[in-house]
């Protein structure tokens, strides 16, 4: 089941990572485990609930893992025993990935100032920021010294971008957060970045209104006038968890083909749609 596309190699060889973030074959998270995996890396997954292990199960078998922990990570147990039964199986750890978020639905469409509630607020806050610091500090107590994590971010944390609402307010926390955990961890030689990824689609980019609206738009107005391939950002992941991303850390890289860079898109069919 592993897609063979992903360049296969040893630059992960004897490296063992948690994969948090997995729910199909189009989470992202997934993509990354696999080119970890083609380079050698040993992995565990955590789920979200018996209804995803059903999904998970065969995927990471497909990579040779056979290490799978039930982990909402609102549950301060289950983040306790899934960092209690790495510990127990690998004694260290040399990697994590954080590939997780969430807002009500009702959080995601119209107007951000109208629509975000206390309780919305506080449950993005807490499932896709503070998460990663939990997460974070759990894996850091049994992390080898030149280890590495990274999470996944979106363009909405720098600028405004429709019905994204406070997911947009989330990542930037999020991205704050990567950089103090960065802080912290970087005397011990650990290096902890976050991957701002474009539009690609998945579960999470389901639960975003407009959401047809945005590939299109990506699509026209990025540099390189198509939608991110999640390849890249799997590439993107290993370099940042390899020791080819050495001295790099508290960093917000973007994979997504350019759509950062952009103040008015070149010649081209948006321009063009434009035109008197
Ligand atoms: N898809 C995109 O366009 C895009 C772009 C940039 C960044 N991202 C980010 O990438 C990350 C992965 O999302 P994805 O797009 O692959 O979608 P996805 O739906 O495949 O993954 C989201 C994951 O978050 C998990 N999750 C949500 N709440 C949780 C909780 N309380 N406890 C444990 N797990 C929980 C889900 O189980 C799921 O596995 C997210 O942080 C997302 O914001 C996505």
């Amino acid at each position: 089941m592993a897609d063979q596309a992903f360049p296969t190699g040893t630059l992960m060889a004897g490296k063992r990572g948690l994969i948090m973030g997995v729910a199909n074959k189009n989470s992202i998270a997934w993509a990354i485990a696999q080119q970890l995996a083609a380079q050698g890396a040993e992995l565990a997954f955590t789920y979200q609930g018996e209804k995803l292990l059903r999904r998970v199960k065969p995927l990471a078998e497909s990579v040779g893992s056979d290490t799978l922990l039930d982990c909402d990570v609102t549950n301060d147990d289950q983040m306790d025993a899934t960092f209690a039964a790495l510990e127990s199986k690998w004694g260290k750890l040399d990697f994590l990935v954080h590939a997780i978020a969430f807002a009500g639905k009702d959080q995601l469409a119209g107007s951000f100032i109208d629509q975000t509630t206390r309780e919305g607020f506080k449950s993005a806050l807490d499932i896709s920021a503070y998460s990663f610091v939990d997460a974070g500090r759990r894996a850091a107590a049994i992390m080898n010294d030149d280890g590495a994590m990274i999470t996944l971010t979106y363009l909405g944390s720098e600028r405004v971008i429709p019905n994204y609402n406070v997911m947009g307010v989330a990542k930037a926390a999020l991205e704050a957060c990567t950089r103090y955990m960065a802080a912290d961890l970087g005397p011990r030689g650990i290096r902890v970045n976050a991957i701002s990824a474009g539009p690609i689609k998945t579960l999470a980019a389901a639960g975003i209104g407009s959401g047809r609206h945005m590939f299109r738009f990506n699509k026209a107005a990025s540099a390189m006038q198509d939608n991110t391939d999640s390849k890249g950002v799997a590439g993107a992941a290993l370099y940042l968890l390899s020791d080819l991303g050495l001295s790099c850390t508290g960093e917000t890289h973007h994979v997504d083909g350019g759509f950062h860079a952009i103040g008015m898109p070149q010649e081209g069919p948006l321009r063009e749609s434009l035109a008197e």
